[in-house]
């Protein structure tokens, strides 16, 4: 996690990175720091806390045009304004920023800097430590800079200013993600576009083991061992609009709002000029030709692929395996003859999820990407991408890719199922549009959702999803929202699971949601329903047109029931989000979690 940004050109520098580092900031946000080139050596100002309390400290005096900046997210160390980046070494000549983990730090102390006084807890420090070890050995920086990368072991976004040459930045890619922008009389390095928006729109890819030597007016990308790389920059269709708040007081609703739009655009996206449904031919044959679909993701996107589980086995009869990312490297199930690996990630990032698929394509296997980014890790290292088309999404609880994904898997699914010659006696698209329709008739029900929110959840410790079939599936990711934003203990059940330990939990007063949108397992949900609240619970059941019942809070409109999860989890987002804001907590930016999670 963590994010970096760097800018050489002619304008003040300290602007553009503190900017660069706000839109940065969902990557971790418990210290920040710069370090600006001055006619009298490099200066830094890093604090504890968020970007605006180093802003505040920040000396608006200080003339500069060419720097480096940092968000963090702790791994090693503490948060504090100590093991906040930038780092310097011994001597200060070099300072650095680095996101990513450095896996062999304890080695490389012990092997080449035995005698170093180290200032910090961080990992990284090392890093600079040892850059500075290898100039006194009398290396030059770049290849002193090459040379270290080399002897590092682990995840790398690196930013290095060297005191004696105030026009350069020294930047390092090792697995964690990073971007140059290229302008007019000035370049810039950041580990998401979004924070070079405001400069540029021409980008350049890095590879892992790239370095570039960047100033105002060239950048040079090199591998390790210093053999020049030419890529040209590509233009990228961001607005920068789509990273504003606009009138809303929070990302999370503006995004939830959001949702029915992106369902329209993914509709507009996978459709032919004659309104049919349309796939890339190799993704259709990748999928066609699979025995089976493994689907690996992590969190939110974990939760969109069970549903997408439910799609891909009920309409076109592929079997499928969901896995959690982090677990599947240790966990990995016999595989079958011909495995299809399906990674979704709204970042495309995700350390976790990355990681199996650099096994899988060890391996030799093929894989998909499902995600939001197109060009990101997961998608330029997986045999196919499937884009989201959601665009970006800041707040850290995810929602409309959430809907994205079950979307595009419900796309992907009924693709699949024509391939193989099943007949459907549904139009996907036309159904896609009807379920937009019901999420905007949702959002439009914030009152009573808010309402639920403050009976409900403005003060208690716990509350339980409960739902079957696939509404379980939606129930864990309405816990998941809950907990993460309004930190309140709650977890998604299984209905028939509960007499099996978990009923015991219940108490007088216990806030339960139950789900009851599936026709099929309506009775058996009412049942739990009836457990739950003889013996105490405070139950609030979302049900359907169809499976109403008298006394239900929620009634979603009507939508095919294959596609439900779209509409049932837009007012678990809401209950969320109002949560969250009657116990006072920050919606956007949740205690000790981060958007992007580029450490396993
Ligand atoms: C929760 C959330 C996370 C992510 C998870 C995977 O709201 O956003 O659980 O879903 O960290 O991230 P991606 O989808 O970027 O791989």
């Amino acid at each position: 996690m963590c994010g970096i940004v760097g800018y050489a050109g002619n304008h003040d520098a300290k602007e553009i990175l503190l900017h660069g580092l706000e839109k940065l900031e969902y990557r971790g946000y418990d210290s920040a720091g710069i370090a600006v080139a001055t006619g009298e050596g490099v200066q830094v100002f890093k604090e504890k806390g968020r970007i605006a309390v180093l802003r505040d400290h920040v000396d608006a005096a200080v003339e500069t045009t060419v720097g480096i900046g940092h968000t963090r997210w702790a791994t090693h160390g503490v948060p504090s304004k100590l093991n906040a980046h930038p780092h310097q070494s011994t001597t200060e000549r070099f300072t650095l920023v680095h996101n990513g983990v450095i896996e062999n730090y304890e080695g490389v102390k012990r092997e080449y800097l035995p005698h170093v006084t180290f200032k910090s807890d961080t990992d990284t420090e090392v890093i600079v430590q040892l850059i500075e070890k290898l100039v006194k050995d009398g290396l030059g920086v770049e290849e002193a800079f090459r040379k270290a990368l080399s002897t590092l072991k682990g995840s790398y976004a690196i930013a290095l200013l060297d005191n004696h040459d105030s026009d350069t930045i020294y930047v390092g890619k090792n697995k964690s993600p990073l971007l140059i922008g290229v302008g007019e009389g000035f370049n810039v390095v950041a580990s998401d576009a979004m924070a070079m928006i405001a400069q540029t729109n021409q980008y350049v890819e890095l590879m892992d083991q790239e370095i570039v030597v960047l100033t105002r007016d060239a950048y040079q990308i090199k591998t390790l061992d210093g053999t020049n790389v030419s890529r040209a920059p590509y233009t990228a269709e961001l607005d920068a609009s789509d990273i504003e708040k606009g009138t809303y007081p929070h990302y999370m609703l503006k995004e939830i709002d959001e949702q029915p739009f992106v369902i329209r655009n993914i509709i507009k996206q996978y459709q032919d000029a004659n309104g049919q449904l349309k796939l890339d031919q190799n993704i259709r044959s990748a999928v066609k030709e699979a025995d089976r679909i493994y689907i690996v993701a992590c969190g939110t996107s974990y939760h969109a692929g069970l549903v997408g589980k439910q799609f891909l086995e009920g309409i076109a009869s592929v079997p499928v395996e969901v896995h959690i990312a982090s677990e599947f490297v240790y966990n990995m199930p016999l595989l079958s003859q011909k495995p299809l690996f399906v990674f979704i990630s709204q970042s495309g990032e995700t350390a976790d999820s990355r990681a199996v698929l650099v096994e899988v394509k060890r391996l030799g296997h093929k894989a998909l990407t499902i995600t939001n980014v197109p060009g990101s890790t997961l998608s330029r290292e997986a045999d196919h991408t499937l884009n989201l088309y959601a665009g970006p999404e800041i707040a850290v609880a995810s929602t409309k890719a959430y809907t994205a994904q079950i979307a595009v898997l419900a796309i992907l699914a009924v693709d699949t199922a024509r391939a193989k010659g099943i007949t459907l006696d549904f139009d996907p698209l036309q159904e896609l549009a009807i379920v937009a329709n019901a999420m905007e008739a949702l959002t439009d029900q914030k009152e009573n959702i808010e309402r639920i929110a403050r009976e409900y959840l403005s003060v208690t410790r716990n509350c339980f999803f409960i739902g079957r079939a696939v509404d379980f599936y939606v129930g864990m990711e309405g816990a998941l929202k809950l907990k993460e934003i309004s930190y309140i203990q709650a977890e998604g059940f299984a209905g028939g699971e509960l007499k099996h330990g978990t009923i015991a939990l219940i108490e007088d007063g216990t806030p339960v949601i139950a789900l009851a949108t599936q026709s099929h397992v309506n009775l058996s949900i009412r049942g739990n329903v009836k457990e739950v609240a003889a013996r105490g619970a405070d139950v609030c059941v979302i049900s359907t047109e169809v499976t109403k019942e008298e006394g239900d809070r929620i009634v979603l409109p009507e939508v095919h029931e294959y596609l439900t999860p779209l509409v049932s989890v837009v007012p678990l987002q809401l209950l969320a989000y109002y949560a969250a804001l009657h116990r006072d907590c920050d919606v956007d930016k949740p205690r000790n979690l981060a958007k992007s999670v580029t450490v396993e």
